[in-house]
């Protein structure tokens, strides 16, 4: 191992996600085939015993790249020194259940863990929010660690972005590989935007090809913003290795950067105001990425009828802030 190990911090890790995503990590889906690894891994009191089995499971793996493991309870112990963290602990969303009610629990969650990051992240560290309500969680989070650069906080909407790309893969009998530039708007909600309109197939636009506008413009949409809750009925658990997947997708392109095609992916960053969304609140846009930085892709044309979708799930989220904040004060 001639590179220095980067340390990856992943929440909930007795979890869903924690089990599928720590894994992937440790084989290098995150950082690369010759980035060596240092796991931390923090999960609640209650989920010790888990947590403990699954650094049992990582040790027995026996992982070329794996070069240590801290698997706590203590969010201090979990956060120093770390360069990456995926930002998954919290309670995930039941059948039956809208993203808001899960927001009372997860946002006072978000806030203390902030305090973990700022005091203990190595500078520079790289944060992804997976836990619902992932935009808003992630909003906290930038909100109460002032010291790390708003640019380093983002969410997960890359699962929603991989969705998009995966239904008009599956639509056009394309391989997935050859689909390109779908683009997710706003909030990883059912408000989501899922925009095909600068989307490629083959090198053609996705219009043309799938030739039927009628269902990209409504079945399509509805799959993509719906494959949550979807997922949740028919497994009776929310989507895992998808989600896993998709944060080491998000973190591998920020940091080793998006291709040279100058091809983009969705992520919830800090809106700028770009393409009229609400600024200070984490929206997600088409990026790309480069020396580890994202910038948002400018001078999209946008139709009206996009303009519109755009604007609703901007406003959703500037009403979760609200109501974020009204939580954090009851609490
Ligand atoms: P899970 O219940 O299986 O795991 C969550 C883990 O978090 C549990 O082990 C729990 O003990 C732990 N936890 C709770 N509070 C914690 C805290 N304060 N600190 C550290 N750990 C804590 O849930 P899951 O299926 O792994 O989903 C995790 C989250 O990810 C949920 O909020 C879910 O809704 C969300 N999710 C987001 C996306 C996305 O695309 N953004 C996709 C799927 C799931
Ligand atoms: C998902 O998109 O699969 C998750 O966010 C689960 C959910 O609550 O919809």
């Amino acid at each position: 191992m001639s590179k220095a190990p980067k340390r990856v911090l992943v929440t909930g890790a007795a979890g869903q996600i924690g089990y599928a995503i720590c894994p992937m990590i440790a084989r290098g889906a995150m950082l690369g085939p010759d980035q060596p690894v240092i796991l931390h891994m923090l999960d609640i009191e209650p989920a010790k015993t888990a947590l403990e089995g699954v650094r049992m499971e990582l040790v027995d793996a026996s992982y070329p790249l794996l070069a240590g493991i801290v698997a706590t309870t203590d969010a201090e112990e979990a956060c120093k020194g770390v360069d990456v963290a995926v930002m998954v602990g919290g309670f995930p969303r039941k059948a039956g259940m809208e993203r808001k009610d899960v927001m009372s629990k997860n946002v006072a969650i978000y806030k203390a863990q902030a305090a973990a990051l700022e005091k203990g992240a190595a500078p520079g560290c790289k944060v992804v929010v997976v836990a619902n309500p992932a935009n808003t969680n992630s909003l906290i989070l930038g909100e109460n660690a002032p010291s790390i650069p708003k640019e380093n906080i983002t969410c997960l909407t890359r699962l929603d972005h991989n969705r998009a790309l995966g239904q008009l893969s599956e639509r056009s009998a394309t391989h997935v590989s050859k689909v390109k530039n779908a683009i997710i708007w706003g909030n990883h909600s059912s408000t989501q935007y899922p925009d095909v309109n600068h989307a490629t197939i083959d090198g053609k636009p996705a219009r043309e090809v799938i030739g039927d506008d009628a269902y990209l413009d409504g079945e399509f949409v509805s799959c993509v913003q719906q494959r949550g809750a979807a997922i949740i009925k028919a497994r009776g658990l929310s989507s895992a290795l998808s989600a896993a997947s998709s944060a080491c997708d998000h973190i591998r392109d920020w940091v080793l950067g998006t291709p040279a095609d100058g091809s983009w992916v969705s992520m919830g960053v800090y809106s700028d105001g770009s393409y009229g969304a609400p600024k200070g609140v984490i929206y997600s846009f088409p990026v790309t990425c480069k020396d580890g930085q994202w910038s948002i892709v400018q001078g999209l044309s946008i139709d009206e009828a996009s303009a519109t979708k755009m604007k609703a799930t901007g406003e959703e989220l500037v009403e979760e802030k609200a109501l974020a904040m009204e939580c954090l004060a009851d609490a």
